[in-house]
């Protein structure tokens, strides 16, 4: 039987959802396009996620900061030397690994015992060695000394290095949060699990500046509220998600808590976002490493501090891909299968499909299509039995499809059918766009 996770690959291609990066040259591993629909799926996500953090809380602001930075903000930051996977490398087959793959404690395996999983032979693998994540790339001309550059590794550092121009120029006070969606690389040793683990990715992070003392509290709130999002905004099943808190070993370098929310996807629990306590690790460090004072005043209390910050950080392509898993159903009585997005994120709202391609139908479908199009993404669709449309359309996650025919050239009516249930009524056209926007 074919595995979930390969019907989803395909279904997403087929649908236009994502497609292999370069595939007419044999394609590039572990990089992805997004096709028509995925782009629309990944903005609706990004969006109800700038809405949530810049909207819906009146002290957290957006930036965007660059991908390419001052190169000792990676010193600072800890990952020039710190932010490092251990691999080790098959000699026999050539095969390359993660230690952690073999065992979380793999610092007290002994390497000469183990078999190489590709090739079988035991004894063939490297002691682990440490390998940087960090992309290294030259600015300007000249590939010397200095002139070396890292495409950021995470979208935090450019939130931390302009916190105060955000604080001064928009007279913030403590506690006030700063956003940020943009892509961010690491050089994975493994990439794997379609869009999971890509070497090029989107983070939406969210850095929350606290008062040292009060930074307990806000990472239960921060917790919380991010759990809220992916049931409420996105639609995500209660069952599939859980929380996992990072133990020692887990912990990253700048991190005093940290919690995963973790999705069951068809490769297992796997995380999609993380909720961390980063202390004052990140100002203490640019603070030191720029020799500027980076400290908070507090008029009111008239007090001086650095403050802690709580991190909420999110791959938005995690996210695609748990609204893309979640979605996914073979609806065996019916014989389809449908992708039951959330009408909130659903890359198409709904089809406009005459019945006949004849008798007027079709012009009174574009009349309709140009009353629902300003408030909503919309499409037309004339090409084959109408069966085979309302499918097409399931497989694309449309929640309404609209069909016309002779009767509403009469009686100016529609037939409106509902994607999850494949129930269908009747309405008037002049309720039509009323209705739709109340059930998106
Ligand atoms: N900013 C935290 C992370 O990228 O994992």
């Amino acid at each position: 039987m074919e595995k979930i996770i390969e019907k989803i690959v395909s279904l997403c291609k087929r649908r236009g959802f994502i497609f292999q990066s370069s595939e007419i040259y044999g394609g590039f591993s572990a990089v992805y396009d997004y096709g028509p629909l995925g782009i629309e799926l990944k903005n609706n996500i990004s969006q109800l996620w700038w809405k949530e953090m810049t909207q819906v809380h009146e002290n957290i602001v957006g930036i965007d900061s660059g991908i390419l930075m001052h190169p000792k903000i990676w010193e600072a930051s800890g990952h020039v030397g710190a932010f490092n996977d251990p691999l080790v490398d098959c000699k026999k087959c050539k095969s390359r690994y993660r230690a952690d793959e073999f065992s979380e404690e793999y610092s007290s395996l002994n390497w000469e015992e183990v078999q190489c999983p590709k090739c079988g032979t035991t004894g063939s693998l490297t002691s682990p060695r440490q390998f940087n994540l960090m992309f290294k790339t030259h600015v300007g001309p000249l590939q010397e000394s200095g002139t070396e550059a890292f495409l950021r590794p995470e979208t935090a550092q450019g939130i931390y290095v302009n916190y105060q121009l955000v604080q001064g120029s928009m007279r913030m006070k403590v506690p006030f949060g700063i956003a940020q969606i943009g892509k961010a690389f690491r050089n994975e040793i493994i990439a794997r699990n379609f869009i999971f683990r890509t070497r090029e990715f989107e983070q939406m992070e969210m850095q929350y500046f606290v008062k040292p003392g009060a930074d307990d509290e806000s990472l239960d709130f921060w917790k919380e509220r991010r759990l809220k999002f992916y049931l409420d905004q996105l639609g995500i099943s209660h069952k599939k998600l859980r929380f996992h808190q990072h133990n020692e070993n887990e912990l990253a370098h700048y991190a005093k808590e940290a919690w995963d929310i973790e999705y069951d996807f068809p490769f297992g629990w796997s995380e999609i976002e993380g909720i961390h306590n980063r202390t004052d690790y990140d100002l203490s460090q640019h603070q030191e490493f720029s020799g500027k004072n980076l400290s908070y005043f507090d008029q009111k209390n008239n007090d001086r501090f650095l403050p802690y910050i709580i991190e909420t950080s999110a791959g938005l392509n995690r996210m695609l891909l748990t609204t893309i898993a979640d979605a996914y159903w073979e609806d065996e009585k019916n014989n389809r299968t449908v992708m039951k997005f959330h009408p909130k994120i659903a890359p198409i709202k709904a089809v406009v499909c005459p019945l006949l391609k004849k008798d007027g139908l079709p012009e009174k479908a574009r009349q309709i299509v140009n009353l629902l199009k300003p408030h909503f993404k919309v499409t037309y669709d004339q090409q084959g039995s109408i069966g085979k449309r309302y499918y097409r359309q399931d497989e694309a996650g449309t929640p309404f499809c609209i069909t016309i025919d002779h009767k509403s050239l009469k009686d100016n009516t529609i037939t409106l059918r509902y994607r999850d249930t494949m129930k269908q009524e009747r309405i008037s056209i002049d309720q039509l766009l009323q209705h739709i926007k109340e059930n998106i």
